[in-house]
């Protein structure tokens, strides 16, 4: 039988995710209401390391469900990957009586969490926070939502620009591994082509296809780049290939940024990290471990972290066909 919980940790960890002071007010008032103690612990899983932690009770999370960033502050901890850190961590929480740990953050947070809960049998429950919605065992990350719409937002500025100047626009937006923020703002902004890291179009196709656009007499172009497109040359050097190529276009690259990480987190990433950090609590309590919460049909599901660490979410190839037919 599972250990009794008494006091749940929670860190956030990776990139941070507008959203995640959301998920954190979640996991603090589920565990005021349902009568257990919870600490937060700082800088992810550097805070566990150190024991840089601070008692919470359900008034400590007040009025943050509107902030962007993750007031318990994020990190990409390279000693808890090493086993002496691991082990560090294991004695902070052995000695302050955590009984489980809820983790926000993505696949690198949940590789750790996996490796640490069968190291030192802790359960663990992830709940997926990232902008890049590259998690197998959901359809949603928290902050996802938002980044599309600051995105959008910012491109549709763009486009105002280059239709006044009649110029072509390479916009590279983030995702290392995913095309999930390229797909999906490309067709809500009606970008011109899409270039994401799951399928490599070519460079013949995109001359080809900017050619084709400007002969159907369109003035201004939008290209999304994905940061981890395949094409195999950087968005800057992309936009000289074709200055080169088509001499007509007068060329210009934005690189978003970290624009994208920030800012107000929509309603939607509210409501998906207070469902899915009530239910991480409620599966602590309930004695389970090592699983991922994710949303599925509008369903709170739940999936092994086995799964997460190993399998790849699949973009929906159908929106490259659609991208495809709106921009002719
Ligand atoms: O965590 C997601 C992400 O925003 C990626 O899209 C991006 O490649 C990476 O983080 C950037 O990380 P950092 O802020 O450490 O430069």
């Amino acid at each position: 039988m599972s250990k009794k919980i008494k006091r749940i940790g929670v860190i956030t960890s990776g990139g941070d995710a507008p959203g995640m002071n959301a998920a954190i007010r979640a996991v603090v008032r589920a565990c005021s209401y349902y009568h257990v103690s919870c600490y937060g612990f700082y800088n992810g899983y550097n805070g566990l390391i150190n024991g840089n932690f601070e008692e919470l009770d359900a008034r400590s999370v007040r009025n943050i469900i509107n902030l962007g960033g993750t007031f318990l502050k994020s990190a990409r901890s390279k000693e808890f990957r090493t086993k002496e850190g691991r082990e560090k961590a294991y004695k902070v929480l052995k000695k302050e009586q955590v009984d489980g740990l809820v983790l926000i953050g993505g696949d690198g947070t949940f590789t750790g969490g996996q490796i640490f809960s069968r190291e030192y049998d802790i359960p663990v429950i992830g709940v997926p926070g990232t902008i890049d919605n590259d998690i197998y065992g959901t359809s949603h990350t928290i902050g996802y939502d938002t980044a599309l719409n600051t995105v959008v937002e910012a491109i549709d500025k763009i486009r105002d620009t280059a239709s006044s100047h009649d110029r072509l626009f390479f916009i590279e937006v983030m995702g290392r591994d995913a095309g999930f923020i390229a797909l999906n703002t490309g067709i809500g902004a009606g970008a011109e082509e899409i270039l994401i890291p799951e399928e490599n179009l070519g460079l013949d196709r995109l001359l080809d296809s900017l050619e084709k656009s400007r002969r159907s007499g369109k003035n201004s172009s939008i290209v999304i780049v994905s940061e981890g497109d395949k094409i195999g040359k950087n968005v800057f050097q992309l936009a000289d290939y074709v200055k080169e190529n088509l001499p007509y276009y007068d060329a210009k690259v934005t690189v978003l940024g970290h624009i994208q990480r920030g800012g107000i987190p929509s309603c939607f990433d509210r409501v998906l990290a207070s469902r899915m950090s009530v239910k991480a609590v409620e599966l602590l309590l309930d004695g389970q471990k090592n699983v991922m919460v994710g949303l599925k049909d509008d369903d709170i599901i739940t999936c092994p972290l086995d799964d997460v660490i190993h399998e790849k979410p699949k973009i929906n190839k159908d929106l490259l066909r659609i991208s495809e037919i709106l921009s002719t």
